[in-house]
């Protein structure tokens, strides 16, 4: 593996190993002091031509816990604006020393583009392309489910997949690359995929996916699922009425007070709810719901470094 591009063509062991890995780093979060010396003297540069906290944050966090070198790029205030070309920023990068380019872009296929051609030699990872992929937050989400199905089992989460495991994803997945990034390494690691969405949110095609559709988020609750990921409300990607309004959308697709007492109320004492963040608050997800004990949405955030530490290191240091 010489690129992080999608979680389309991430074999289940290729995927394991990626989680083990994460496992081991996570371990390194825990100590007094938070760094490993693997990536001494290599330098990982992140390329953000989209808006982000958590990735390019936690990316940072991984390659610095690495003892990596980070240059950050962000399209903001760079001379993208004076109309320097993605082949010409990146190349840039790579001569100030980049051996790896974490990227994120607003056109789908951006990340594959830097990878398949012969502009830099560097590992490309992707970091989020359009409704595309982001398959490092899959990662983590697979991450984050594997320790929880790991404990509801009594098992060492060490090498397992989430065979048997019931994940509901919800909302917004016609513009959400976190919906398809998971569906892929979710199926790969054996998990039960659903999805929940008005039918104007669901891309043309979704049908063939390889997961259920349901439009009932109260009957999807219904089956008992082990975990609930509510996607964004992605407002910024709409440029049309996808829902009558947002009262609407939050009553019948939002994971409200009520949806989480009906958790409560059918013995589901296991059912984590997931977000990849940022949320938007009172729309796909309540603040009630957001801040329960039910909800591992900071969990992924830390959980994210790990994974990244994991992802970096293995592309870095080549040993996979
Ligand atoms: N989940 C996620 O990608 O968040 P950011 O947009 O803040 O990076």
């Amino acid at each position: 593996m010489k690129h992080l591009l999608s979680t389309y063509d991430l074999g289940r062991a290729d995927a394991v190993r990626i989680l083990d890995v994460a496992e081991e780093m996570a371990t390194v979060g825990t100590r007094e002091i938070k760094k490993l010396p693997a990536l001494r003297g290599r330098t990982v540069a992140t390329l953000f031509f989209e808006d982000s906290t958590r990735t390019r944050i936690s990316f940072e966090a991984a390659a610095k816990r690495l003892s990596a070198d980070v240059i950050n790029f962000a399209a903001k205030g760079s001379s993208v604006s004076k109309g320097e070309s993605l082949k010409d920023t990146a190349q840039t990068l790579e001569a100030i020393g980049a051996e790896a380019v974490v990227i994120r872009h607003g056109a789908s296929g951006a990340a594959a583009r830097l990878a398949s051609t012969d502009w830099i030699s560097s590992a490309v990872i992707n970091a989020g392309d359009g409704t595309h992929e982001h398959p490092t937050q899959a990662l983590l989400d697979a991450f984050t489910l594997r320790q929880h199905w790991a404990k509801v089992q009594g098992v060492d989460p060490l090498g397992t997949g989430l065979d048997g495991m019931s994940v509901v994803i919800v909302g917004d997945v016609l513009h959400s690359r976190v919906a398809r990034s998971n569906l892929w390494l979710l199926k790969t690691l054996g998990a039960d995929v659903t999805f929940v969405a008005p039918p104007t949110l669901l891309p043309i095609g979704a049908d063939a996916w390889p997961c259920t559709i349901n439009y009932d988020l109260d009957d999807a609750l219904a089956a008992g699922p082990d975990a609930v990921m509510m996607l964004r409300v992605q407002a910024e990607r709409m440029n049309a009425a996808y829902f009558p309004s947002t009262a609407e959308y939050s009553r019948r697709w939002g994971f409200d007070d009520a949806r989480l007492a009906a958790l409560d109320a059918r013995g589901l004492e296991n059912t984590i709810i997931l977000h990849p963040g940022p949320m938007n608050r009172g729309l796909e997800i309540s603040s009630g719901a957001a801040d329960s004990s039910r909800a591992v949405v900071l969990q992924q955030v830390s959980n994210g470094v790990a994974v990244r530490m994991a992802v970096l290191y293995l592309l870095l240091s080549g040993d996979h």
